[in-house]
């Protein structure tokens, strides 16, 4: 009898599983019997193809290990490191703290969907839609915008075939422990939270120098990343809510609610420090971002 597919699961770290045993009151025949698999592991894995067997770390979340699995059993060649699986990322970071510029690096790399709250409402105010003109009242002060209206802009977006077939990147979104609430409760998982980390001083000087090309939508900063030509350079906007005074709204809004929302995505935070030049935090990104499309490279 020959399976097709041989899943290991095994922890990098024996301190893990030490860890482990403590949690589940560790009594010695556990150990005799982890000492028995690790004398025969060897001669048992030899007697199956290699091509079969697939090692899974054992601490790896519950969903990333299902994913793994998943990918295996419907046929994707083991060398092949990309997933048939879109992936599904979140980015979250303070205001101005480069969401949307490391979002243009992840797109490229992935191929996601980019879901931009904000660039979809701002495109509703130009439309003077309905929601756009509701929005346009709270994002003007810097306040957020109600859950329900954000909800249903999002719900929708995402069911839609492009994010369905290619994954999606949200950005902005959820912003409240109710939208991440929402998320959880609607069975919206993603693969993981890149959460940009950038102090105050480090976003008031970006948001200070942030102009946007109303041609192309392209974001520049005056100094650390200037428009190519003059006549580009003339036609730039700031945001109507790039103020000193409405950041620090937006600033209080985001630290009252971060860790509350964190909490609904345990085991796929991915912490990055943005505080540094756009190039290395482009690399730290894609880096940790590449350990989750690639959960084997880690074993
Ligand atoms: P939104 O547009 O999402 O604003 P935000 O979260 O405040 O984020 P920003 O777009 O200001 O910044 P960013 O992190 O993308 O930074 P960027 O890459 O541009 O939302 C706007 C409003 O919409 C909210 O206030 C709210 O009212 C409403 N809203 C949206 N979503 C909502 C939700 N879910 N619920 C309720 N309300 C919602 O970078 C900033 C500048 O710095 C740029 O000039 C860039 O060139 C530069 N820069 C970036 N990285 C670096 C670097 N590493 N070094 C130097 N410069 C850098």
């Amino acid at each position: 009898v020959f399976p097709d597919h041989l899943f290991v699961l095994e922890f990098r770290d024996q301190s893990e599983y030490d860890k482990r045993l403590k949690a589940v009151e560790y009594d010695g025949n556990i150990r005799h019997a982890y000492a028995h698999y690790e004398k025969n592991r060897d001669s048992l894995l030899s007697a199956f193809d290699n091509n079969i067997t697939t090692l899974i770390g054992a601490e790896l979340s519950q969903q990333e290990m299902v994913r793994i699995i998943r990918d295996r059993l419907i046929g994707k060649p083991r060398e092949d490191t990309k997933f048939v699986m879109p992936l599904k990322i979140i980015i979250m970071g303070p205001p101005a703290g480069g969401k949307g510029t490391a979002s243009e690096v992840i797109k490229e790399k992935y191929g996601v969907v980019h879901l931009s709250t904000g660039d979809i409402l701002r495109a509703e105010i130009r439309n003077k839609t309905e929601l756009g003109l509701t929005a346009q009242s709270y994002m003007d002060k810097g306040d957020l915008v109600p859950d329900d209206l954000i909800i249903n802009m999002i719900s929708r977006r995402l069911k839609e075939q492009d994010c369905v077939q290619q994954g999606w990147l949200l950005d902005g979104f959820p912003r409240t422990a109710s939208q991440a609430q929402y998320m959880q409760k609607a069975g919206i998982y993603a693969d993981a939270v890149v959460l940009l980390e950038c102090p105050n001083e480090t976003v008031i000087e970006r948001i200070s120098g942030r102009r946007s090309d109303p041609v192309t939508g392209t974001v520049y900063h005056i100094k650390y990343n200037p428009p190519p030509t003059d006549e580009i350079a003339n036609r730039l906007v700031q945001r109507s809510d790039d103020t000193e005074e409405k950041l620090m709204i937006r600033l209080n809004n985001y630290y009252a609610q971060v860790n509350s929302m964190l909490q609904y995505f345990p085991d796929i935070v991915h912490r990055v420090d943005a505080a540094v030049p756009m190039s290395q935090v482009a690399s730290s990104v894609l880096t940790a971002l590449d350990l989750v499309r690639n959960p084997l490279k880690i074993i």
